[in-house]
């Protein structure tokens, strides 16, 4: 029994001490502490502080804290510089880990909004985004972290409303675009077509032309700030994108649906990217759904919840648009693709 139960203290100390760790890597990452001390080699936490315009004593305790979970390494007394653990947190480095510290951030935030609203029921809805005043400006880069890769490596080649809109040229809409990241994948792979990205929140809407300016995409992609509920396009789309923001607008599915099929032009696709919340309940112990389940409970604080892959279809098919569905990350994620007849 004492063994069973120093195992369990063992397991759960583990587990705590690595949201700690994602919690000093997030501070790390969002207030550029480790993009300038990659910049430099070793360097005193006042420099750090000078550097980053941060104030010199939280510099310091968070040195000491970086240093205790073995991001930074300290040559001589009080000089700093990365360890490898460190450089996996810099932003330019491919297959970085960001996202995990700026979710495991964003997480805490909504368990702890989640602990107090359970007491009443409220559901304060989209407007808590605005609460996430250091979390916010990495929104859209954890979720282009997280998501790129699959895009490229599950969805593109497999899903062929891309190959046919490339056929055809014209014009993909992306809506609740984010930073804009999907659209300048596409968009830079496809050179005949053209994008337009919406989004509600203005930060995103920002983040996504500065990238395409970045890029040399600004020819081809236009980005604005719009409501999903009430964007109109006067040229019809070859394919609308919707990536994780149809759980967002489910409440008014009917309306969404419509608008989405008369925004499309003959042949063009909806092209649907949600989670998949599971039918087999069971699924959720799944180790990499597990965070779904978590999501969810988020979710419901924004108003929304995730959706069965059927529900989607049933609305494609309602409003005329015929469904296909491909199963994305072992099943985690669902593209569903809704074709307007010819
Ligand atoms: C989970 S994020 C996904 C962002 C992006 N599609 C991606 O894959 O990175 C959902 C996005 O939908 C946007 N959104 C939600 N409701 C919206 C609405 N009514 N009008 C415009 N954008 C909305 C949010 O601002 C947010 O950027």
């Amino acid at each position: 029994m004492e063994v069973e139960r120093d195992k369990l203290r063992e397991q759960i100390m583990r587990q705590a001490q690595g949201a700690l760790s994602m919690s000093i890597a997030y501070i790390g990452i969002v207030n550029r502490l480790f993009a300038h001390l990659a910049d430099a080699d070793s360097v005193s936490p006042k420099w750090l502080a000078q550097k980053t315009g941060m104030n010199t004593d939280y510099v310091a305790r968070w040195c000491d804290a970086a240093y205790a979970f073995e991001y930074l390494e300290q040559p001589v007394e009080n000089i700093f510089g990365l360890t490898p653990l460190g450089h996996a947190f810099l932003d330019d480095q491919p297959g970085n880990l960001i996202s995990f510290a700026v979710q495991s951030m964003l997480s805490a935030h909504m368990a702890e909004r989640a602990a107090g609203l359970m007491r009443t029921g409220e559901c304060p809805g989209e407007k808590i985004l605005n609460e996430w005043e250091t979390i916010l400006p990495w929104f859209g880069p954890m979720l282009e972290h997280m998501f790129g890769p699959l895009l490229k490596n599950e969805i593109i080649d497999r899903v062929p409303a891309f190959s046919e809109v490339d056929a055809q040229g014209g014009t993909i809409i992306d809506l609740g675009c984010g930073n804009g990241w999907y659209l300048r994948a596409i968009i830079g792979s496809y050179p005949k077509l053209r994008g337009i990205g919406l989004d509600g929140i203005g930060e995103n809407i920002d983040q996504a032309v500065k990238a395409a300016e970045r890029e040399g995409l600004t020819n081809r992609l236009t980005f604005a700030v719009g409501d999903i509920y009430n964007f109109h396009v006067d040229e019809p789309a070859n394919l609308i994108a919707m990536n994780r923001s149809l759980h967002h607008v489910w409440d008014q599915k009917k309306k969404i649906f419509t608008i989405l099929r008369d925004h499309l032009c003959p042949g063009g696709s909806v092209v649907i990217w949600e989670p998949n919340w599971p039918l087999e309940y069971e699924n959720l112990r799944i180790p990499d759904r597990r965070a779904l389940a978590f999501q969810n409970l988020s979710e419901h604080v924004l108003g929304n919840h995730f959706l069965h892959a059927d529900e989607i279809v049933a609305e494609l098919k309602a409003v005329g648009l015929k469904p296909e569905v491909f199963s994305i990350a072992g099943g985690r994620d669902v593209v569903i693709t809704g074709t307007r007849s010819k």
